[in-house]
This record gives C-alpha cells, structure tokens and sequence, in this order.
C-alpha cells in the first residue's frame, strides 16, 4: 500500500508541554476560565428539551456541576423523525463541504479545549495529561475522517470487459446511532458521530448516563462548525433510552462502544426490529494480557506496566489486566511494579501532579472494592495502595492494586479500574500460556516484552488482539498511526482511526450505463 494511504491531510494536533511551565499556565488559565455548571438536555434540530431532571455528580468529590434532561420515548421519537428528515439533504451535500465542516470541527474542539477539558475533569475524573490526550484524540479524529472521506468516498469510474460505463457511488446508510461510553466521553463520543457524519448519515447520538455534560457541549461546537442542527441529534439517557433508540425500525446503523453484554443486547434488538437490517459496528472490552519473557529490561518492563494499568486509573479497555511473566524475572518486576505503584499520587486530577484520580462513580467503586477484597480473602492481594494510608475521604477512589493468580485463566472477566493481576510463567509453559490468554476469548490489546526477535513474531501470529504492542506500553492508540479495535469479544471492527472505518458506515451503488 502506498505510504501516504495512512497520512491524515493535516497529520495529528499537537500536546502540551507540561514541563513548559508558561504552556502550562496558559492551559490551567483557560480550564479555570471554563463554567463551572452545564444544563445539558435533548437537542433535537438544535433546539434543547430544558428541564432539569436531575443532577450530574463529579467523582472528584461528589459535587453537583450540571444537570441533565434525559431523554424517553417521545424524545426518541421526536429525535429518530427529526433524523430521518435531515437525511436527505445532508447525504446530498458534496462530500467535500462535509468534510470542510469536520476539520472545522476538529479546530473548534482545539479552541474550546480549557471548557472540555474542566469538564472531562468534572464530570469523568480524568488527570490533566488524559484530558490533554482526549481533545486531541477528539480532534485527530474529526480531520482523519475528513481526509479519509475525501480520498475514499467521492464516486469512481470502474474499468471492465464490458464496453459500459460503471460509476461506483458511495451515500450514507440513512439514520445511524451513535451509542458512546464515559470513559472517552469526549474522543469516542466525537468520533463515532464525526465518522457517521462524514459518510453522509443523520445521527442520533447517545453519551453515557455518567457524563452527558461533555457530550451536550460537544454537539453544540459540532453545529456552530457548520454541521446542520438536522444532520445530528443528540438524546442524554441510560441503557433504556439506548434500549428505545436500537429498537426504532428506522435505524440504519449502530455505532456502539462499550460492554461486551451490551454489544450482545444490541446486536439482538437490531436483528429483531423491523425496517432495513441495520449494520453494527461495535468496540467492546478486554482482559488485556502483556507477556513478558526472561530477556526483557525489568526497569522498562515496569515502567510500562504501570502506564498500562494504572494510568486513567485503570478505566481503558486497552489496559493492561494480566501480566505474564517469566519465572526468572519475576520477583525483581513484580518488586519494581509494586514499588513504582507505591509511588503514585492519587488523589483530584485538577492536580497536575496526580497521576490516579478517581474511578467514575460509586457502582464502579463498590464492584472494583469487593474483588479486591474477595482477592484478598483468598490470600492472593500482594499490594494495595492505601496499606499504609488513607484514600482521600470524599470522591470515588480506588487504590491501585496487585492480584496473584496461578493461572491466566483464571481471570474470567473484565476488571475496569486500577487493578493488576500477574501469573508466572516457566520456560516449558508458553504455548500453554497463549492457550489461556487466547481462550478468554477477547482479543483487545496485547503487550509483548522479550528481546528476541523470533519470541515476539510468534506471540504476535498465534494471538489475534486487535493492537499488540511490543517492549513498550500497551495505551494510547493514535489516530491514524495506530488504528484501535478488536475481535471477537472484543469487537466487530472495522478499526476506529483507520484506513477501513468509514466504509461501514456507507452504502454503495454502482451505476452501469450502456454508453
Ligand atoms: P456500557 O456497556 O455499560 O455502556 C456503554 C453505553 O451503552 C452507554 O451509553 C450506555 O448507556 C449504553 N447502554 C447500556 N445498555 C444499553 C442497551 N440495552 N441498549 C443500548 N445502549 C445501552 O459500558 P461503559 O461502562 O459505559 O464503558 C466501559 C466499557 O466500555 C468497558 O467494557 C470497556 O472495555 C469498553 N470500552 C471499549 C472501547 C473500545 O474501543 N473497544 C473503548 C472504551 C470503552
Ligand atoms: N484508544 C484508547 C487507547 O488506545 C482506548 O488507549
């Protein structure tokens, strides 16, 4: 494949220096500028339901800092009719104003980033560095859909043996549903809807029930770039309004990141409604392993387990769950990853200096608690962070910590918070290794330390994950680069920030004319 196939238009957006301590001072300027309290509700045609129906939490200390009017059945309704008016003329538009208004998407997101970013703290707990990461995710992926749409959705003359002209044609599917998770609320959020968009269909967009302040905030700056208010709807609300919206026989098209049991009801209510049979697309989780053999640098080894575990307190689908090392390194890695994990600050991520904020809410608080403690009364728990002082009182923390298991599979589900378990593994007991990680059945993200060569081509064909990572972390996927996804419990593809993403999202038709 060519090299530029790869290449975003405009490449991706640039970070922030935190160690520039003026680029530093700007950044924090402009979050504390940012308002403090956001009404979110429906926009349906741009205009917003404005009640009040309830309060959003932060899980830095359980302040109120917005409310939001949820959406219910007639709000589907409303929002599902007002999407299928605004498809036609949105799939007519020229594929090129299409993707000017994404880039200008893209842009606003950048401008706007202190008021996004107060509220990714607010309302997702996210540190500053994460925060920092997500805008830029969240524009990346607004310009790479653009660029992609450009390149591979305009029509294009098909040459054949038969003497007629052939015109392959690409449009939008009709109304597709963006369903998004808290954890990116911002760059999944964005994405999903910028990719619906850029291949021509209306969306229904629904955030998470944890953080729809964002979202309410992202739809408004995707309107103000020129996207029509009838093109993209957004419908606040749990899993029983994303329940009504995948029942609705209008629907095209789901775009769902999120739970693998979720991905399932999804799939199940598309198959079982009327109207056209919709096309799923769907990221989901994983029990990420990292294999690391005899020949890797332990100093590097932990370093990079505890980007991959903790970092975002462990609320990544790509974070690393299981590490598996071998048995002549063991203790000196797990000695290094637990005395670097010690050395973690924990505490409000408006802190520049935190490294582990808070997990998103109190459910997820009490479920990641009692594996602990249930790891802990099977004598298994080799570290926990608060051993020897205290989590901050207010806020929904959770203290880093690590599990030992016999086995890797003995780790049976996703554990989405900063938790760590590590199994040994000898010489002679690799593939059985590779049997157990794969039998999980996710096939997600996949780290591989080893300095031979031959070790990491092995490990790399006989898993399937999605995005393997060798001798460095295993988080962090870059638009364009590095595109995310993975199969089996982990997802359907095609690749968020890839070459092949966009073409789910449209239809095509070929026009043969006897010429
Ligand atoms: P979740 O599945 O609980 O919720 C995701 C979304 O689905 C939310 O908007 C929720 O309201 C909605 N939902 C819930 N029930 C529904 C139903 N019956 N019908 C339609 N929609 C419904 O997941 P979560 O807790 O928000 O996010 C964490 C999960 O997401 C983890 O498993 C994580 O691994 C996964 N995730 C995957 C990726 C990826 O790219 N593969 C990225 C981020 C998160
Ligand atoms: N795309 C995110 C990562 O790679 C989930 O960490």
């Amino acid at each position: 494949l060519p090299r530029d196939l790869f290449v975003p238009v405009r490449g991706n957006s640039t970070g922030v220096e935190f160690g520039d301590s003026a680029a530093l001072a700007d950044l924090l300027a402009e979050i504390a500028a940012a308002p403090t309290h956001v009404d979110a509700a429906p926009l349906i045609d741009g205009v917003a339901v404005p009640d009040r129906q309830r309060d959003v939490i932060s899980p830095i200390d359980g302040a109120v800092i917005g409310t939001v009017q949820e959406g219910d059945e007639a709000i589907v309704t409303s929002a599902m009719a007002a999407a299928r008016a605004g498809y036609p003329a949105w799939s007519a538009t020229p594929v090129e104003t299409r993707a000017a208004a994404l880039e200008r998407v893209g842009d606003l997101i950048e401008e706007n980033r202190g008021r996004l970013i107060a509220l990714l703290q607010s309302e997702g707990g996210k540190t500053l560095d994460d925060c920092v990461s997500e805008v830029r995710e969240a524009a990346d992926f607004c310009r790479y859909y653009a660029a992609e749409a450009r390149r591979t959705l305009k029509p294009c003359m098909l040459q054949g043996p038969t003497g007629e002209s052939n015109e392959l044609r690409y449009r939008g599917r009709g109304v597709f549903v963006c369903i998004s998770p808290w954890n990116f609320p911002l760059a999944i959020f964005t994405g999903q809807v910028a990719a619906a968009l850029a291949a021509g269909n209306a969306v229904v967009a629904k955030p998470a029930e944890q953080t729809p302040l964002v979202a309410f905030e992202a739809v408004k700056l995707i309107h103000a770039a020129g996207v029509p208010a009838s093109a993209l709807h957004l419908v606040p609300g749990d899993g029983k309004v994303g329940g009504l919206l995948t029942a609705d026989p209008h629907v095209a098209g789901v775009a769902f990141t999120g739970s693998t049991e979720v991905a399932r009801l999804i799939n199940r209510a598309l198959a079982a409604k009327d109207g056209p049979i919709a096309a799923l697309i769907a990221e989901t989780g994983g029990i990420n392993a990292m294999i690391v053999d005899a020949t890797a640098l332990p100093e590097q080894v932990a370093d990079d387990v505890i980007t991959s575990a903790f970092r975002s307190a462990g609320q990544r689908c790509s974070a690393l769950r299981l590490l598996c090392v071998q048995e002549e390194i063991a203790d000196k890695v797990i000695e290094m990853v637990t005395g670097a994990a010690r050395e973690l600050t924990l505490g409000d991520p408006r802190d520049p200096a935190t490294h582990v904020g808070p997990v998103i809410d109190a459910e997820a608080k009490a479920k990641l608690g009692d594996w602990i403690a249930a790891m802990d009364s099977h004598g298994a728990l080799r570290f926990r962070w608060d051993e020897d002082r205290a989590l901050p009182q207010a806020g929904t923390y959770v203290p880093p910590a690590v599990i030992a298991l016999d086995r890797a599979r003995d780790l049976k589900h996703e554990v989405f918070g900063p938790v760590l378990h590590v199994v040994r593994w000898h010489a002679d007991e690799l593939e059985q290794l590779l049997d157990d990680v794969a039998g999980s059945g996710y096939a997600l993200t996949l780290g591989i330390h080893s300095r031979i060569d031959a070790t990491v081509a092995h490990i790399a064909t006989r898993l399937p994950n999605g995005n393997v990572y060798v001798n460095r972390n295993m988080i962090g996927a870059v638009v364009a680069a590095q595109p995310f996804g993975g199969s089996g419990l982990s997802g359907t593809g095609p690749k968020a920030g890839g070459p092949n993403y966009l073409h789910r999202f449209a239809l095509e038709q070929v026009v043969t004319v006897n010429t």
